[in-house]
């Protein structure tokens, strides 16, 4: 079984709004009022790790493991335009020092996917003042990220850029589109604000500063090999090519697609599917890791987000079985990786609904007792051990 190298990072990851609970003052928040009727569930106390990380970030230290992921809420430091929350800086510091305390390694996103308010009033990543806006907020959230090793400056601009692309499409009258490609000037606008932010946090911390992009793992079906490459620059290359330079890029990789004449092909209805409704594909970690190397060959790569959404645990252990012997054989030919984290430590709010349950560890929402599922043992043993 190989052996990673000295100083792999090895841990799970969450985002603010999905673990935290009650950020009253973001877009999402917001959403969830507006589309409750269409089936959009309520984050609520979420599993209130607001309160809770360090009970969350213990488990993961006990467990064996030795990184946790996890991101800053803007809304909760910039509730008004420039007017900054220091407690909420100091709370965000807090879990930075619990996290080192416990000897887990923070890998810190500075945004993943939520919006103050008053940011989507004025256009949100089409604001002509967007970027500017991005950057103060990272100015400040450096003043707390000057012993943090690693920083994601934007989580998945590509799934945003489709996200807000489709929002904008129902602003304008149109249906939400289902299997859309990234809204270019949005994606544009996250790019601009990624080289703006980047250079500024790595100065201001020293810290290795990335970001992370969605890896759909696509592959051409015959005959549309050039529908492929087409697809796949406007939904993923472009975003990696946004990150050469930086010190490391974050892979995300849950399923894989084909793309036919018409472009991404659905994930066609099988009793393997995910409760995402994703096709059961273990194998696309090597197909991301892989491709993400092509792309960006001098890059050192961390897999920030790899699971699946499972109520069977049993499936959760067989895909990050089958995810880490991709991860190590991609490694064994040449590959850079320095990390894996797992999405997620918890079960905790999928964007909209409750059902997909990604976590290494249950919550109970009425108690939020965190009850560990087998899989959390069996990956921090891994981690422990170094080896698999
Ligand atoms: C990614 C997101 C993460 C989570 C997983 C399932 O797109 O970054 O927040 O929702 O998918």
């Amino acid at each position: 079984m190989p052996n990673f190298p000295d100083g792999f990072l090895w841990g799970a990851a969450t985002a603010a709004h999905q673990v935290e609970g009650n950020n009253l003052n973001n877009d999402w928040w917001q959403l969830e009022q507006l589309a409750a009727d269409y089936g959009v569930e309520f984050s609520g106390d979420a599993c209130d790790s607001y309160h809770r990380y360090e009970e969350d970030m213990q488990l993961l230290a006990d467990a064996g493991y030795n990184a946790y992921r996890f991101s800053l809420e803007w809304s909760r430091i910039e509730p008004l335009p420039g007017k900054f929350s220091r407690a909420e800086l100091d709370h965000y510091r807090r879990m930075i020092e619990t996290a080192q305390r416990l000897g887990l390694t923070p890998v810190v996103t500075i945004h993943h996917f939520t919006h103050p308010h008053w940011f989507g009033e004025r256009g949100a990543w089409l604001s002509p003042t967007a970027t500017d806006d991005f950057v103060r907020f990272v100015e400040q959230a450096c003043t707390i990220l000057h012993d943090v090793e690693w920083i994601v400056t934007i989580n998945e601009p590509n799934v945003l850029a489709i996200t807000h692309g489709g929002q904008r499409q129902v602003a304008q009258g149109k249906p939400y589109p289902m299997h859309a490609l990234p809204d270019q000037e949005i994606g544009h606008a996250l790019i601009d604000a990624h080289l703006a932010a980047a250079p500024l946090a790595r100065e201001r911390t020293g810290a290795k500063v990335g970001w992370t992009v969605a890896n759909q793992a696509l592959t051409p079906t015959s005959g549309n090999e050039a529908k492929h490459a087409e697809v796949q620059y406007l939904i993923e290359d472009e975003y990696l090519e946004a990150s050469r330079g930086d010190d490391f890029v974050g892979v995300q990789s849950y399923t894989s697609q084909p793309v036919d004449a018409d472009g991404i092909v659905p994930h066609p209805e099988h009793d393997d599917n995910t409760l995402m409704g994703w096709a059961y594909r273990p194998d696309a970690l090597g197909i991301a890791i892989r491709h993400t190397h092509e792309v960006l060959p001098d890059t050192p790569i961390i897999v920030t987000e790899n699971g699946i959404a499972t109520a069977d645990d049993e499936r959760r252990i067989a895909y990050t079985q089958g995810a880490l012997t991709e991860l190590a054989a991609a490694m064994a030919d040449g590959v850079d990786v320095r990390g894996y984290l797992h999405w997620s430590l918890l079960d905790n709010f999928e964007w909209g609904r409750w059902t997909p349950t990604f976590g290494l560890v249950a919550v109970d929402r009425e108690t939020f007792e965190r009850r560990p599922k087998p899989s959390f043992s069996w990956l921090g043993e891994i981690a422990r051990r170094n080896a698999f």
